[in-house]
């Protein structure tokens, strides 16, 4: 198969749809990629690099169109990106398609078949490439935090992991999933207090067979949100709803009751936020204070450690990738249901249940 890779054109999106390293495990399987010169820059790769593992480098995006069968990714095509998309071709990649219906329109007009990773399934209902962003997200949260602890950024000027004779600093977390689980592992690496917060027992039994007596577990109650919000000196939103938008945990009364400086990191931000209060902000402007209180509330935290994300983010697309090259696509989805569950437009059809009911179109079941 031909597989194109272009730049990635969003702003700030410096991640990359393959590593070399993916790129010679497609060749080495008889396929060809077809690699945008200057795409694996942003996450530290440079073409020789992808030519040495066996890419063929093409100097636009125009040309990556015309000469692939499948196009693979990081995030959502731009309009600018509409025109390039041809009839049958496969798009593999995020796509967030519930909140985007001109794409939804411009990939049915185009008959494009798309393949979005936010959708492929595990039989246990997990999503594994999303796992990796919320594993980045959540490790990536206390590293921001520890950062705009210091005086300079508006913070409470606290070391976290403290120092002979001074207290630790106190990490607060809002949700035990992987975003919380991640930011719990760092935050005790780093010698900080911790207490995580759950409304799912299974999930605080876990956590605390996993750190033992290195955290504190806390049913999230009102009261217990109360309770460590005055305490931290970092507060983590790592809450999901899955498909609802967060529930306000903090109450712009609360932060009042924060300490002067303290950091309220909202993850959670990209479904609502966790606080009354946040906002999403961006990689060039990522805090602002309310209430004395530092609010760092990036979207695409991600996006802040492209080369790790990069790494992350293709260790788990390619596998379902290649089986789609290896197979052909007919026999990926007749054979494999989390491709099959990652499949949103098909031939001019929306075959994804949630998208078609997000954008008011009609749900086509593949026959
Ligand atoms: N900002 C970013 O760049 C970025 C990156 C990755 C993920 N995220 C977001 O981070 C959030 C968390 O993602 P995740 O992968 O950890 O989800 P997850 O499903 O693994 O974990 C969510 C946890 O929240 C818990 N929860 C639900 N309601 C709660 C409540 N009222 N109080 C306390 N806990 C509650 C659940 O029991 C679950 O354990 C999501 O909104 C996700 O989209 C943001």
């Amino acid at each position: 198969m031909n597989i194109g890779v272009p730049k990635e054109i969003k702003k700030h999106e410096y991640r990359v749809g393959m590593t070399p390293h993916c790129v010679r495990t497609y060749t080495s399987h008889g396929h060809t990629v077809l690699f945008e010169a200057g795409a694996g820059l942003g996450s530290g790769y440079t073409d020789e690099e992808y030519e040495r593992n066996g890419a063929k480098l093409v100097p636009d995006a125009q040309q990556v169109f015309d000469r692939s069968e499948m196009i693979v990714k990081v995030k959502e095509p731009l309009p600018a990106e509409y025109e390039l998309m041809k009839e049958g071709q496969l798009l593999y990649t995020y796509l967030h398609l519930a909140a985007n219906r001109e794409l939804v329109q411009a990939l049915l007009d185009r008959k494009v078949t798309s393949i979005a990773y936010e959708t492929i399934e595990l039989p246990d209902h997990s999503l594994p490439c999303l796992t990796p962003m919320s594993e980045i997200a959540g490790r990536l949260s206390v590293q921001e935090g520890a950062k705009y602890l210091e005086k300079a950024y508006g913070g409470r000027g606290i070391l976290l992991g403290g120092v002979p004779g001074v207290p630790r600093g106190n990490v607060a977390i809002l949700g035990g999933g992987v975003v919380g689980t991640n930011a719990c592992k760092i935050a005790v690496g780093i010698g900080a207090n911790v207490t995580i917060l759950d409304v799912n027992a299974r999930r605080l039994a876990y956590l605390d067979d996993i750190f033992g007596s290195s955290i504190t577990t806390l049913y999230a109650t009102e009261a217990n949100v109360e309770f460590v919000l005055q305490e931290a000196d970092i507060l983590i939103g790592a809450v999901l709803l899955p498909g609802e938008s967060t529930p306000k945990l903090i109450r712009k009364e609360h932060l009042k009751r924060m300490k002067p400086g303290a950091v309220l990191v909202d993850v959670a931000i990209d479904q609502g936020g966790c606080a009354e209060t946040s906002r999403p902000t961006t990689h060039d402007q990522p805090i602002y204070i309310v209430d004395d209180v530092v609010h760092y509330c990036v979207a695409n935290m991600p996006g802040a450690v492209a080369r790790s994300s990069t790494i992350a983010l293709t260790s788990v697309t390619l596998s379902y990738g290649l089986l789609i090259a290896d197979l052909g696509l007919e026999n990926a989805l007749r054979n494999h249901s989390p491709i099959r569950a990652g499949l949103n437009t098909f031939q001019g059809m929306c075959t994804h249940q949630g998208v078609a009911r997000s954008c008011g179109l009609t749900y086509s079941r593949l026959p």
